[in-house]
């Protein structure tokens, strides 16, 4: 296996797992992604995913250099052979964080990017060092590092291809948390559990509204929202939050 796929609770965790390759993303492996990550968008009891890296080495150092690079090299202008997956293609509104261990390089970054947001640990280091190899970043690094950290520094991560460390990436915002590696996964779950706290069609919601609403003007922005507000307001969960506010009780949310 090259992904390990468990739930845990509403929790579901991916760990990219071939430690003795830093983890390097084969074709296998993001067929095996996007097939958990399917079983876990059309789950109902599972509301939040974690995705990490087996090992205390790396989270994951890119693309399989050896197989995943011909793979695409083959499959260049057809994109409907390359699995579907969170960095491209699927759509998934459940949350997921990335909890990086470790070295997070080239494809690894573009996984962790493509995540809604990151808690490192202090030694994880992240970089894009595909121009060294010749080649473009694939899987989506072109595109979200620079909406989501400074262009320049976007600029100059991809064209040198240099890695920064994990309080480089917190400073510029790519990180939310850095923590001693053991405290990686408990920080990580705890977030996760705070986040099934509230209201998971509100929370998917929310998620739809940031990402759709980042590419259009302001204006379809707010209509976006309003409509996907209106969906909440026709839930059940809705209902239960307004009651449990005036019976000042915890809620008891449940996906309808
Ligand atoms: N692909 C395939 N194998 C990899 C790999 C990768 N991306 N990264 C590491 N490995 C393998 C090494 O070949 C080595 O295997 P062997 O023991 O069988 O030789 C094993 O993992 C351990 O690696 P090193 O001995 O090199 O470990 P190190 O600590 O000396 O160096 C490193 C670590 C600097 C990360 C180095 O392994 C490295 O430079 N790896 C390549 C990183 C890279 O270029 N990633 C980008 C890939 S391209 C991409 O991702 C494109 C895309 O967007 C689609």
């Amino acid at each position: 296996m090259s992904i390990d796929y468990k739930k845990e609770g509403k929790i579901a965790i991916f760990t990219i797992n071939n430690p003795e390759a830093l983890n390097a993303f084969s074709p296998e492996a993001a067929k095996e992604l996007s097939k958990a990550l399917m079983d876990f968008r059309d789950d109902d009891g599972l509301w939040v995913g974690i995705l990490t890296g087996a090992g205390e080495k790396a989270f994951c150092a890119g693309a399989d250099i050896k197989s995943m690079l011909p793979f695409y090299k083959d499959n260049t202008y057809t994109g409907w052979k390359k699995p579907a997956s969170i960095y491209r293609g699927m759509e998934l509104w459940k949350p997921v964080i990335a909890a990086v261990n470790g070295l997070c390089l080239g494809g690894g970054m573009e996984i962790a990017l493509a995540c809604d947001f990151r808690i490192a640990a202090e030694k994880a280091q992240f970089g894009f060092p595909e121009a060294k190899l010749g080649v473009v970043p694939g899987m989506g690094g072109t595109q979200r590092l620079p909406r989501l950290v400074p262009f320049g520094k976007a600029a100059e991560m991809m064209f040198t291809g240099d890695s920064i460390d994990a309080q480089e990436a917190y400073r510029i915002g790519m990180v939310n948390k850095v923590v001693p590696l053991p405290e990686l996964m408990p920080t990580t779950m705890k977030i996760a559990e705070r986040i099934c706290q509230a209201g998971p069609l509100a929370v998917r919601a929310i998620k739809q509204a940031m990402y759709q609403g980042m590419d259009v003007a302001l204006e379809q922005g707010l209509q976006l929202e309003s409509f996907l507000l209106a969906y909440a307001f026709d839930s059940e969960d809705f209902d239960e939050g307004i009651k449990a506010f005036t019976e000042r009780r915890k809620p008891d949310f449940k996906a309808k």
